[in-house]
């Protein structure tokens, strides 16, 4: 059912630097900044592709995802991708074999990282009609999405302006759900024909090894399989291994109880060793130690060899503390969608196999575990979200 290997019409080189410019990197300035390498898997023959990405900061680097549906009327985006040469190509070659691309979705109201290609990508198939989750916002000032790029003639808001292909697809919001600073909204899309349900940021599958949008390169996780600042960067899969599930709790917990921050006199000692004076190795600049049994703490978020179905700590503790109800109750709609058989995140794993059942028991752990717990490896975002109560800047009570 779903393909392991890569077709020649699919697969991404690792190679030419030119084709996988993304110019528009210093507005949203994360790693790997200017190339974009874009890895392409199809993950049901004919049918459904994701195209993926890395994005992080200081080497701490997680998958983001568009995927392509096949429709009857063409092919739809959902979740939009930084556009370069290499992913225009990739996108050309489908629309060759499977028609235009006639619409274009961004699912999300909050997730920057999925607005800001947006503009480009819509530039880049003028025909297509572009669906924008509901609650638009952009900060620090308030523009009208036409000043943010998004075409004007073609650009339509889902549900308030109507649903696209509703003979093919079922649609899903969670939210309008207030930040204080803007709206958090993100809208689900179950594709009937293959049963796959396409989510953005609220759940994600993370998986004990790393995703293959890394071979290309895996420095990212050579560099946090280390111990010390001066460690050569050693390519084996263990470390691998090790490296991802690092990252994955940075990127979960920002900082994990088992990481400790060394003084810089003790960093700085460590640097500039042989081999790594080179600003891809950050010149040796380490500023991690790592307790002896930092493993548990991912084996906490990711008990077993399979990728749990989870809310994202950091969504968790920062964006839904006072979420919790809209968040069950949506789950609890999404478990009622017809032949649900695939989830596809905009991050981490996919496709991961689901149905209602695994979503009720999702929905029935979220209401019966402490939510948006304070202590250990939560601690640090517990601390960011008190300060916002704090300054005001976030409601207490979000959907009054
Ligand atoms: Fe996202």
């Amino acid at each position: 059912m779903v393909s392991s290997g890569l077709s020649s019409l699919t697969a991404s080189k690792a190679g030419d630097a030119s084709e996988q410019r993304w110019p528009w990197w210093p507005l949203l300035p994360l790693y790997p900044y200017g190339r974009r390498r874009t890895l392409v898997r199809e993950l049901i023959p004919g049918q459904v592709w994701a195209f993926e990405q890395l994005q992080g900061i200081f080497y701490v680097a997680v998958p983001i995802r568009m995927t392509v549906l096949r429709l009857r009327q063409g092919l739809l985006l959902y979740a939009p991708l930084p556009v370069t040469a290499e992913l225009l190509a990739a996108l050309r070659e489908l629309e060759r074999h499977h028609g235009p691309v006639v619409t274009i979705v961004l699912p999300t109201a909050s997730g920057l990282e999925h607005k800001l290609p947006t503009p480009a990508l819509a530039r880049a198939f003028p025909n297509a009609a572009v669906w924008v989750a509901p609650g638009q916002w952009s900060f620090p000032l308030s523009l009208p999405p036409s000043w943010l790029g998004f075409p004007p003639s073609r650009t339509r808001v889902l549900f308030e302006q109507g649903l696209p292909h509703g003979d093919e697809l079922d649609w899903c919001g969670l939210g309008p759900l207030d930040l204080g600073l803007g709206t958090f909204m993100e809208v689900a899309c179950l594709h009937r024909a293959t049963g796959s349900l396409l989510l953005t940021d609220a759940l994600v599958a993370i998986g004990a090894d790393p995703p293959a949008v890394f071979d290309a390169d895996p420095t990212p996780l050579l560099f946090h399989a280390r111990d010390r600042g001066d460690q050569p960067l050693e390519d084996t899969p263990e470390q691998r291994r090790r490296g991802w599930q690092r990252l994955v709790l940075f990127a979960s917990y920002l900082r994990p109880a088992p990481l400790e921050v060394p003084g810089w006199g003790e960093v700085l000692a460590l640097a500039m060793a042989p081999g790594l004076r080179h600003p891809r190795f950050y010149f040796g600049l380490y500023p991690f130690r790592w307790q002896p049994h930092w493993q548990e703490a991912f084996r906490e978020l990711v008990p077993g060899d399979q990728p749990r179905l989870q809310v994202a700590p950091v969504l968790e503790r920062l964006v839904f503390p006072r979420c919790r109800g809209a968040l069950v109750e949506w789950i609890g709609r999404l478990a009622q969608l017809p032949d649900l058989r695939w989830l596809i995140s905009a991050h981490y794993e996919a496709p991961v196999a689901c149905d209602a059942a695994r979503l009720a028991d999702l929905a029935r752990e979220l209401v019966t575990r402490p939510w948006a717990p304070e202590q250990d490896s939560w601690a640090t975002l517990a601390r960011i979200d008190h300060t916002l109560l704090k300054l005001g800047l976030v409601p207490r009570s979000p959907q009054s």
